[in-house]
């Protein structure tokens, strides 16, 4: 395998159709896209591109729905630094998601799991990190009356007693095998998946009802699905439904995803003009070595990382993407022109975002769970 995929690790370039297979995970068909659109009467540009595209039973959750059985979405963030782009693309889905769909949602921040798993951080600088991150979540729009917010050591009491549920039918060799761990991991990341797995449950005890849920995430995280999957139906539960989306790319190269740990690989939310500016400029393209060879022979778009950020998110109109990339191709256009206009595009996103990032610190008790 020249790839490796795990909760905490992404290695080498990604073949994501040997992923669906891997993991027992089925990929996002034109059938149920086609569903979407006609039960909401459009189909979002991550749907439509592909970027989520692969799922577990997500055809059931619209099932459900169209039987009067609302859903409710689950996903989290592992507080271990600044929020980037990569991090946010499942939140702006489940913001879709939960506008069109009616849907409540919950958002889990592994507060505990990042100190645990982190040596170089502790419990205070991830709590910190996790109330910060929140921001960035909730300036994605979400509704307060149907939107919570938790982290694990400050709701760990409703959440440990689901877990404790959990983690009884789950033995070590299965966690070891699920997640690679070994005689050297500490006994905290051992136990951790009973409580990533336990927010799949809480719908079903905080709204009184047996819940269906779907979690849109990265595919790096349906390692945990798996093994609540496994004992959903035990404990009186519908197994959790998943939707998983690719890594946007780092600035620095195709492979691997987007990392909070190597600075100028990924945009942060909080980055300002300057930031965005520099990492964009120097980003990897798909271009060649002289201006002369680009008008000549054209770029490469499929391994240029800029290209790959229209693609992602800055670039929604499928016609004025193709343009670009045509332009590419045929030399017309050179990087640095292209760069400087995604900066701008960034730049304008984040400007915005980080002027609801500062309105979501007023709102922040109306979503928070603590007990
Ligand atoms: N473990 C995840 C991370 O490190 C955080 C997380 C918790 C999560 N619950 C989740 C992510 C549900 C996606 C969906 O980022």
């Amino acid at each position: 395998m020249d790839f490796k995929v795990t909760p905490w690790e992404v290695e080498g370039e990604v073949d994501y159709d040997k992923l669906i297979k891997e993991f027992g995970t089925s990929p996002l068909t034109d059938t149920i896209l086609n569903r979407i659109e006609k039960i909401t009467g459009e189909i979002h540009p991550f749907l439509r591109r592909k970027i989520f595209f692969s799922h577990r039973d997500f055809d059931w959750i619209l099932d459900m729905y169209e039987k009067g059985t609302p859903f409710a979405i689950y996903t989290g963030r592992g507080p271990s630094g600044h929020t980037h782009l990569g991090h946010m693309m499942p939140w702006i889905f489940c913001s879709y998601l939960q506008k069109t769909f009616d849907a409540t949602m919950y958002f889990q921040i592994t507060d505990d799991e990042k100190f645990m798993h982190r040596r170089d951080l502790s419990l205070e600088q991830t709590r910190i990190y996790a109330y910060d991150n929140a921001l960035d979540f909730i300036a994605q729009g979400f509704d307060p009356e149907k939107t919570f917010v938790f982290t694990d050591i400050d709701y760990a009491k409703t959440l440990y007693s689901i877990a404790v549920k959990i983690a009884k039918n789950v033995t070590f060799s299965t966690v070891k095998a699920v997640f690679g761990f070994k005689n050297s991991t500490n006994i905290g990341m051992i136990f951790f998946p009973a409580i990533q797995a336990a927010p799949c449950f809480l719908p079903s005890e905080l709204e009184k009802r047996k819940a269906p849920v779907v979690i849109p995430a990265a595919i790096d995280q349906d390692p945990y699905w798996r093994i609540t999957r496994d004992v959903a139906e035990k404990l009186g539960y519908y197994k959790p439904a998943a939707i998983h989306n690719i890594f946007l790319p780092s600035l620095e190269g195709p492979s691997g995803k987007m990392s909070a740990s190597l600075e100028e690989s990924a945009i942060f939310s909080v980055d300002t003009p300057q930031d965005v500016k520099k990492k964009v400029m120097n980003a990897f393209t798909g271009g060649r070595e002289t201006k002369e060879e680009q008008q000549n022979l054209g770029g490469n778009p499929d391994v240029c990382t800029v290209y790959q950020y229209y693609y992602f998110m800055f670039e929604p109109r499928d016609d004025a993407l193709l343009e670009r990339k045509e332009a590419c191709t045929s030399g017309e256009i050179l990087c640095g022109h292209c760069k400087k206009e995604l900066a701008h595009r960034i730049t304008a996103y984040l400007t915005e975002h980080q002027k609801k990032r500062e309105k979501a610190r007023d709102m922040l008790d109306q979503f928070l769970l603590k007990d």
